[in-house]
């Protein structure tokens, strides 16, 4: 190429290629822009390819700034491309605009089961008399469930009927029937042989046909207290302080013989009914019984008894305190055992048992 005409080229490129850049005013163009002059076949690529065909003298004199050029309209050409994207952003957001002092939408917020509820409130009285959290496992061996606690051999509970015994090779294990297994490990635990104040609340498993009142799942809390010198009034006394806490001062209790294999004497303990505090009847118009043919109204919740089936107790048997390595000479003590369901039902007038483990919010909502 003639020095000439190179040098013609290049000073229309380097007058107005600039320009164009700052003024090109669509994206499209910009880039179309950019292929003519920084493309394979631009104009300034050209340009460049041909410097060869200049002396020497020539080259030295145009080569530095011509290749100063093609950087800086690179560069511009990436700034108005970095322009453009920021317009097209900034027209999307005006279309859609965020107002951030709008009222976010709230998370829903849980709420505690009604048998936690019940369980801590529980738990909260026991520890206020000085018992002590205490657990143990849901698979239990036969004879921390059964054989310790003094069961007999042919006791109806071992039946495969009513307790779920799992496959195994070794050991004879279940999943434990009642929580009382718990009574057995504290008081293996205690070496020596020392006081115990527990209460050890969980989950228990019974073959059961399911009803309004019985689960094949539910929980329980024992309560076991071990001790030089512990009578039954020092169980009743507990008792009534603990009834009290859970259903109101003035919460009357009542014991009925019963038996247990692990208690030795062993009541069933009821307490005066929380809706008609043990009259057994209500008045009319308080909704809360059912009619009877004389007019009168009985109590729904202890079916005009006045009484409810709140758990059962008594005093460690001797065996069991023997198997544990206590001696029943020096040592006594009393326990309990209660059903969770069973007082939620009656704290929170729950007919069904099963509500408990349906998960429907409805339901479990009620308790927030
Ligand atoms: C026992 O389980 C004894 N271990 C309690 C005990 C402990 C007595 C320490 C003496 C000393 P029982 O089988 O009665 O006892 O059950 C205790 C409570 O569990 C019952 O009063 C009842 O409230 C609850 N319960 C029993 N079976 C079911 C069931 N299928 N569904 C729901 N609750 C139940």
């Amino acid at each position: 190429m003639l020095r000439e005409a190179w040098e013609n080229e290049w000073l229309r490129l380097r007058d107005t290629a600039a320009q164009e850049v700052e003024r090109v005013p669509t994206p499209d163009e910009l880039e179309s822009l950019r292929v003519a002059l920084l493309g394979r076949g631009g104009r300034l690529t050209l340009l460049l390819k041909s410097l060869k065909d200049l002396s020497l003298e020539d080259r030295r004199a145009f080569g530095p700034a011509a290749n100063g050029l093609k950087e800086s309209l690179e560069r511009a050409v990436g700034a108005r491309q970095a322009s453009f994207a920021a317009r097209r952003l900034e027209g999307e957001l005006a279309g859609t605009r965020v107002d951030l002092t709008l009222p976010g939408d709230a998370p829903g917020r849980g709420s505690l089961h009604p048998l936690t509820l019940v369980c801590s409130e529980i738990a909260g009285i026991l520890s206020g008399l000085g018992f002590t959290w205490a657990e143990g496992p849901h698979v239990e061996t036969e004879r921390n469930n059964f054989e310790s606690l003094n069961f007999p051999a042919d006791h109806p509970a071992k039946d495969m009927h009513d307790t779920f015994y799992l496959r195994t090779s070794g050991l004879p294990l279940l999943l434990r029937t009642h929580t009382s297994p718990v009574q057995v490990r504290a008081l293996e635990a205690a070496r020596p042989p020392a006081p115990l104040r527990i209460m050890a609340p969980g989950r228990v498993f019974r073959h059961e046909n399911a009803d309004a009142s019985h689960s094949s799942v539910f929980h329980q809390i024992e309560g076991l207290c071990v001790d030089k010198g512990v009578s039954f009034a020092d169980l009743k006394s507990t008792l009534r302080l603990f009834l009290e806490g859970l259903f109101g001062p003035g919460t009357r209790l009542r014991l009925r013989p019963s038996f247990f294999p692990f208690t030795e004497p062993s009541a069933q303990v009821d307490v005066s009914c929380i809706l008609c505090s043990g009259q057994g009847r209500l008045p009319a118009a308080s909704g809360g019984g059912t009619s009877s043919p004389d007019g009168s109204v009985g109590c729904a919740v202890c079916k005009k008894l006045g009484w409810l089936e709140i758990l059962g107790a008594g005093m460690v048997h001797p065996n069991v305190l023997r198997a544990a390595g206590y001696d029943p000479e020096v040592w006594s003590g009393y326990a309990w055992g209660l059903g969770v369901e069973r007082i939620a039902m009656l704290k929170y007038r729950i007919s069904d048992i099963r509500l408990f483990y349906q998960n429907d919010l409805r339901f479990l909502e009620q308790f927030k």
